[in-house]
């Protein structure tokens, strides 16, 4: 994976048909989605239980670009191996999932990943800033994490600063919840990278009929490109 801020589309197979997601991952690729996003929850560091590293294994061989698995669970530590055996680019980890965030995006690192830390909405932009050159990518939730779904809850303040912390380092800034053509705008504006999206990309297709998928996907890209700088 080389580095690019260019702007990036990730649908969110949360929103996917969850018994097909190896023809989704290829459906919404062909449909010119950049990266794959694949959440994964515990039922324990969020309310809601997805799936796990034998599912990210079987979608794998589906995804001829980029995995992005967001890492809904605490503690991460015993489960990092195991994820990237299944083949993830991105693993992120979650600053509020446990005390030592620092080790863990070591761990991922030493794993053979490119590694990401999430905050939450109530989290401020500080929380990662001893943390940016021991990282790949700041995923800034939009939404409190759990759900696909949700509103979108404005986060532009904390984009901003980050993206003046990050200054000339390699790391992504990626927006997670909520986000539409509505919303990408504002966010890229502030300085994001790459949109998360779930159901606003995944609304009105599915695998027997993918064309909206890429309507939806180009929608996002081009309300957000309006704003490119
Ligand atoms: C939220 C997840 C998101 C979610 C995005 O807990 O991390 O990736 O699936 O879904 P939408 O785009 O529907 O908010
Ligand atoms: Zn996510």
């Amino acid at each position: 994976m080389t580095f690019d801020r260019s702007l990036k589309i990730a649908p969110s197979i949360l929103a996917a048909d969850f018994a097909a997601f190896g023809a989704e991952c290829e459906a919404v690729e062909a449909q010119g989605a950049d990266w794959v996003h694949v959440d994964v929850m515990d039922g324990h560091f969020v309310p809601n239980i997805s799936f796990g590293p034998a599912t990210c294994a079987a979608i794998r061989p589906h995804i001829k670009g980029v995995m992005d698995v967001h890492l809904m669970i605490a503690p991460v530590d015993p489960y990092i191996d195991a994820f990237a055996a299944a083949g993830a680019d991105i693993l992120t980890a979650h600053v509020e999932a446990g005390p030592h965030i620092h080790r863990t995006l070591q761990a991922i690192r030493a794993a053979g990943c490119k590694g990401g830390v999430a905050i939450n909405p109530g989290t401020p932009a500080e929380a990662v800033a001893d943390l940016l050159d021991l990282t790949d990518l700041v995923c800034v939730m939009t939404v409190n994490p759990g759900f696909g779904g949700q509103k979108f809850i404005d986060m532009t303040d904390k984009i901003r600063k980050l993206r003046q912390m990050i200054g000339d380092r390699p790391v992504h800034i990626e927006i997670d919840g909520g986000v539409d053509p509505g919303t990408a705008p504002a966010v890229v504006k502030a300085g994001a990278d790459v949109l998360v999206a779930g159901s606003a990309v995944f609304k009105g297709g599915s695998v027997q009929d993918p064309a909206p998928y890429g309507e939806n996907i180009r929608a996002i890209r081009a309300a957000a490109e309006g704003t490119w700088t």
